[in-house]
């Protein structure tokens, strides 16, 4: 016992003293204990001292099955087996093209291609190179349309690339002379509509102003980026019924490619395997990662057409090559996890089993409408999103330094639950596999949370 405390301190120590953890204020970070993670079950973290936590976040929107899940356990130890790692530089691995096949199996009409990556940045940044080059060398003698378009509150992950299309000021502005520069359209963010209307009386002027944006600029537009259906970083912002479908036929209309960055929405987060099957919508381009391996191993990948791919085939001397390869790229033991994981998604019904799910969270949730400092509460799928404010009425944020929902989580992992907030944003997004007495817990735990911080303030 006195061995596991003094393990225990030393972690705790050791932490603080040699990591610099990721999107976290390490002055803060410095003041609080640490929460080590020792291990996991289901729906289950257990930290080094054994308490037990609710992964209410899916451990960062990536786990589909939870934790230790036999089949994906199995799927990645008979890997090893066989081999850890090979490149897909000019070779290729077994696990990489059944995994590819399974992929433009189930992905939207039309997308045919898989380029792998390891994480949803570079899936995003792949999209945006490959859009690129793809105009740089089939827009014939004056070619090459080079900009993009990108959406106000948008974040498609970390990459100087990424952050170039990214919407979210206090992350991104100030890497802005490091940036490309690229047209902002505004963000379909209802409860603070930019223009102050409301759905559907206001006729989706969202796409209105975004066409004018197009009009303006087709002829120097490759490609336009979008998360589809939910902006997640920014808050689960969701877009009004009809607009991403509106996205995509102007897309084809000002021939303009579009990019579905569906790193957070995809694998089944929001009732549907990709955010983009609710409109019956294809992308020229899909970026995946995250839920991808079942949350298992860093694996990402960017779909595409067969008409994009020929625009890169050429005799060696041309250069038409897509130069872009990272060394992980395609990884077997990831790739192997995640053919695992899309097998469970059949075999489990889970798309099935979820919508009742769904139906339960969305009920739980009506009762937070009580606390008087919820102003929105965002539900798509399993993705939640609680928008506390200072006043209702007027809808005030509270202020950075009150720190209101970082507050919330500490609040929630004091009762077991592991969340993580947006801001002054609460987000739930457990892994699919939650049962239903998991789901009656995180929200319980979640409203004593909100209510213990924000009450009589
Ligand atoms: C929509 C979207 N795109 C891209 C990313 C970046 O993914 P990664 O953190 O794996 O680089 C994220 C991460 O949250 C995301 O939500």
């Amino acid at each position: 016992m006195e061995d596991a405390n003094g393990r225990n301190r030393q972690l705790e120590l050791d932490d603080k003293r040699y990591i610099w953890h990721p999107f976290t204020q390490m002055q803060d970070y410095s003041l609080e204990a640490p929460l080590i993670i020792e291990k996991g079950e289901g729906c289950t973290l257990v930290d080094i001292h054994g308490k037990a936590y609710l992964d209410g976040v899916s451990s960062l929107w990536t786990n589909v099955h939870g934790h230790r899940k036999r089949r994906l356990d199995l799927a990645v130890r008979e890997q090893l087996d066989r081999v850890a790692h090979s490149t897909l530089l000019g070779l290729s691995n077994v696990p990489a093209i059944e995994l590819a096949k399974k992929l433009v199996a189930i992905a939207p009409q039309g997308l045919t291609k898989v380029f792998y990556s390891d994480n949803g940045s570079t899936a995003v940044e792949i999209a945006l190179k490959m859009a690129f080059q793809y105009h740089q060398q089939t827009d014939g003698e004056n070619g090459g349309k080079g900009k993009f378009i990108a959406f106000k509150n948008a974040y498609h992950g970390d990459t100087i690339g990424s952050v170039s299309v990214g919407g979210i000021d206090i992350f991104h502005e100030k890497y802005s002379p490091l940036l490309f520069h690229a047209y902002k359209a505004e963000s379909p963010y209802c409860y603070r509509c930019p223009w102050e209307r409301s759905y559907p009386s206001c006729g989706l002027e969202c796409l209105m102003r975004l066409e004018a944006l197009m009009k303006a600029h087709a002829h120097e537009v490759c490609a336009l980026v979008i998360e589809p259906l939910v902006q997640g970083a920014a808050g689960m912002l969701i877009q009004p019924p009809g607009f991403l479908e509106g996205v995509r036929d102007l897309c084809t209309k000002y021939d303009i490619l579009m990019i579905a960055d569906e790193v957070a929405v995809g694998f089944g987060k929001t009732g549907r395997m990709f955010a983009c099957d609710h409109g019956g919508i294809a992308p020229d381009m899909m970026a995946l990662a995250k839920g991808i391996s079942g949350g298992y191993l860093p694996l990402a990948a960017t779909l595409t057409t067969e008409k994009i791919y020929e625009g890169f085939l050429g005799r060696y001397e041309e250069f038409k090559t897509f130069f872009h390869g990272h060394t992980y790229t395609g990884n077997p033991l990831a790739c192997a996890a995640a053919i695992a994981n899309l097998d469970i998604f059949k075999e489990e019904r889970l798309l099935e089993e979820l919508e009742e799910k769904i139906r339960l969270l969305t009920e739980r949730l009506e009762s937070f409408k009580s606390l008087l400092h919820v102003g929105d509460i965002r539900q798509l799928g399993i993705m939640v999103g609680i928008e506390l404010v200072a006043d209702r009425l007027s809808k005030r944020p509270f202020e950075p330094k009150e720190k209101i929902g970082h507050r919330v989580i500490l609040e929630a992992r004091r009762r077991g639950l592991i969340i993580r907030p947006l801001g002054n944003v609460i987000v739930l997004m457990p892994p699919l596999s939650i049962s239903t007495e998991e789901i009656e817990r995180l929200c319980h735990i979640t409203f004593t949370a909100i209510r213990a911080v924000t009450e009589g303030r």
